[in-house]
């Protein structure tokens, strides 16, 4: 009995902390994107974005980004400061790269993530899609499109 009374004494607060983990998490925790009506990419990583104004790509990844990334990034892609401005990040073919690079991996300092690596939770069809709609956004906003262009 007095086992019994233990077992269930340590199960409640692990069972309050798993509860609040996953509310916690709610809205904006990774997630995966569907990239049904893109043309798929393979295996093999492109060295540069496929999709640059491609209607679907910019609407695959404005969701994609909204679920992903704007908790951090802001709002349309115009950052509140938390995170770097993406609207920024110049269209080289380098830049593409980086920018894969860096959405996979994440951004760790003291150990800490301050942005979480998406390489298992997002597709390259997936961040490609974003990369599109981040430009798109970019090019809206002459002041953006001036720095970068
Ligand atoms: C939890 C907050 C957070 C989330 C969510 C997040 N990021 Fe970030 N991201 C950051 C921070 C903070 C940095 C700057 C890290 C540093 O200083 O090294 C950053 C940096 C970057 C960079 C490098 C920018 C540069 O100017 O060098 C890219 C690219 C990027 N993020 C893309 C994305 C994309 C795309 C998503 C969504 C799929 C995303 N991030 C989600 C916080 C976040």
């Amino acid at each position: 009995m007095i086992r019994t009374l233990r077992a269930a004494a340590l199960a409640l607060p692990l069972g309050f902390a798993a509860t609040t983990l996953v509310h916690a998490h709610g809205d904006g925790a990774p997630s995966a994107i569907d990239t049904t009506g893109l043309e798929p990419l393979g295996e093999n990583d492109r060295d540069k974005n496929p999709y640059i104004g491609n209607a679907k790509a910019i609407e695959i990844g404005a969701s994609g980004y909204n679920k992903n990334c704007a908790r951090c990034h802001g709002i349309d892609a115009k950052s509140g400061g938390m995170a770097p401005d993406l609207r920024e990040l110049d269209k080289t073919e380098a830049s593409d790269v980086y920018f894969l690079t860096r959405v996979r991996g994440g951004a760790q300092r003291d150990g800490r993530y301050r942005m979480p690596p998406f390489a298992d939770i997002l597709s390259q069809e997936a961040i490609w899609a974003i990369r599109t709609y981040i430009e798109s956004e970019a090019d809206k906003d002459p002041a953006i499109a001036a720095k970068i262009n």
